[in-house]
């Protein structure tokens, strides 16, 4: 059984609370976000956005946290120990593979995009895209188009002299892959919540900087655009796309993304809380920290000014032609044109980097919670265990990118099975364990008193909205990806794709049954020492 007197604790409330926002707040919040709201519509985005953050997004930020510290309780910080004590099942811990397939996969992909964001902030400080620029740029080149061949070059997807290769991706991808695995190996409280209290509030104060300049910017000489009318894009509430459930599923996906929802890392988190300590009023805070960096920093950032210097519609056409045209493409070249933009250029993509490495840090957390409680191995061995599978894997997300790699692993882990894992976990604490039970595990030691109505909602709405949901995308996207019929990063299948696409999926689901046999071996060893004692 787990052993309960090794399990490391939080040092502190606020350092808790920090860890938990920096694990919510990621590039999901100043990345995805942003296209996710300019493609979906902007004010008709927000409306499913809100309803699917009060339906969704706070009663499983409840539940997770209160999943958690019960599975803590009992010495598991991973959800097979923890899905184990909600249902007396041998099936149950099998369900909780999930929770560590889904981090780990969307580790290995987050941490490239991570590693871009270092890389970006880099090249900011160093004047790279100008230099670019100058050497490509040609009468009448549109600058978008060269940053986001840029981009590509970068990246790999496409091959460019410029950087012979993908040699300084590698390099950064490195930099970034030691940078987490030092926070990880230096503990929770010495590593990720010490890490996280200095990470957040330079963030914010990052992001406050940038919008401050973004909302002091002149009008740009032939564009009719400000950056009040791309904010009142994403903030005038829209009801023409409402019956559209393409709109409804991307609002619920970037919940569930945002909030770092149906991961098992905030599972993990909780685990080390304290039986007494408070979940109600922290689970609340964290969430509300991240949708404040979220709608507030986040729709104020890159919308606001691109639309400034593009247009709107053009701005709408940037976000449609890929998922990091705003965050990586249009940013480059509009801070190529501000004063002290390099500055700014750094401050942008230092702050991505940040939020995505107090992300990626959690994502590592369930894989090292489950060999370390469930096989007693020390915390280093653990660390290195996750860091060498995240090596090992990370490869073919760089090697195959151009092939279609990445966007297969994120629509299913990323995105998918992070609506099937909230549809589990949900159905198993409150219809399973009871939701009078779940009830009453959330409100220990609250804080502050959960007002009733979520009691129906958790019991009712929030199950009840997840399998309509899960249904919705099997419906309308899941199978058609999966049956190579769409593609994951949208349009058809390239034909010259598919061999890349099946190894994803055969990937994600040889680390299913890896874990699975896995948490097979973990029981037997614990009932050999059950039977012993
Ligand atoms: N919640 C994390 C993000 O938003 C995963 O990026």
């Amino acid at each position: 059984m787990p052993n309960l007197s090794t399990r490391e604790s939080w040092g502190t409330r606020l350092g808790l609370i920090f860890a938990v926002a920096g694990n919510a707040i990621g590039l999901g919040n100043f990345l995805r976000f942003p296209v996710q709201a300019a493609e979906n519509g902007g004010g008709s985005f927000m409306i499913p956005y809100v309803i699917a953050f009060i339906l969704i997004g706070i009663p499983l930020m409840w539940m997770e946290w209160g999943i958690g510290r019960l599975g803590g309780k009992h010495g598991h910080g991973s959800t097979p120990g923890m899905f184990s004590r909600l249902w007396n099942h041998p099936v149950a811990k099998y369900l909780g593979v999930l929770g560590l397939i889904i981090p780990f996969v969307v580790l290995i992909y987050y941490v490239f995009i991570e590693s871009w964001t270092f890389a970006y902030s880099v090249f900011s400080l160093t004047g790279t895209f100008q230099e670019y620029m100058t050497q490509h740029k040609t009468e009448g080149s549109s600058e978008l188009l060269l940053m986001k061949n840029f981009l590509q070059g970068y990246t790999g997807v496409e091959n460019q002299a410029f950087f012979a290769g993908t040699t300084l991706a590698w390099s950064f991808l490195s930099v970034t892959l030691v940078a987490n695995a030092w926070i990880l190996y230096k503990g929770l409280s010495g590593g990720i919540e010490w890490f996280s209290k200095w990470a957040l509030p330079m963030l914010f104060v990052f992001a406050i900087i940038l919008v401050i300049r973004i909302f002091t910017l002149d009008a740009i000489p032939g564009s009719n655009g400000t950056v009040w009318q791309g904010l009142g894009y994403i903030w005038n509430p829209d009801l023409s796309r409402l019956g559209d459930v393409d709109v409804w599923l991307a609002a619920a996906g970037q919940i569930f993304f945002t909030l770092s929802l149906g991961m098992g890392s905030i599972h993990a988190y909780a685990s080390y809380l304290k039986p007494k300590d408070d979940i109600a009023l922290s689970g609340l805070a964290t969430g509300i920290t991240n949708e404040f960096a979220e709608i507030i920093l986040g729709s104020c950032i890159a919308i606001p000014v691109a639309v400034l210097f593009f247009g709107l519609s053009e701005t709408i056409t940037i976000a449609q032609g890929g998922s990091f045209n705003l965050g990586f493409v249009s940013m480059s070249v509009i801070f190529n044109h501000i004063e002290y933009g390099q500055f700014f250029g750094f401050i942008w993509f230092f702050l991505l980097f940040f939020a995505g490495i107090t992300s990626s840090v959690a994502m590592g957390l369930p894989i090292i919670t489950f060999l370390k409680d469930e096989f007693q191995l020390s915390h280093k061995k653990a660390v290195s265990i996750l860091v060498g599978l995240t090596v090992a894997c990370v490869i073919p997300v760089v090697l195959y990118n151009r092939f279609g790699y990445l966007d297969e692993l994120d629509f299913w882990a990323g995105t998918f099975m992070l609506v099937l894992f909230g549809a589990v976990e949900t159905i198993l604490f409150v219809w399973v364990f009871g939701i009078d039970k779940a009830w009453a595990e959330i409100n220990q030691g609250a804080a502050m008193k959960i007002p009733k109505v979520f009691y129906f909602i958790m019991k009712y709405i929030t199950p009840t909205f997840l399998i309509v949901l899960l249904g919705a995308w099997i419906y309308n996207s899941a199978w058609d990806i999966l049956i190579y019929e769409k593609s994951a990063g949208g349009g058809s299948v390239n034909p010259e794709n598919i061999g890349v696409v099946t190894a994803a999926r055969v990937f994600i689901v040889g680390f299913i049954l890896l874990f699975a046999y896995l948490i097979y071996l973990a029981w037997k060893q614990h009932a050999k020492k059950e039977v012993k004692s």
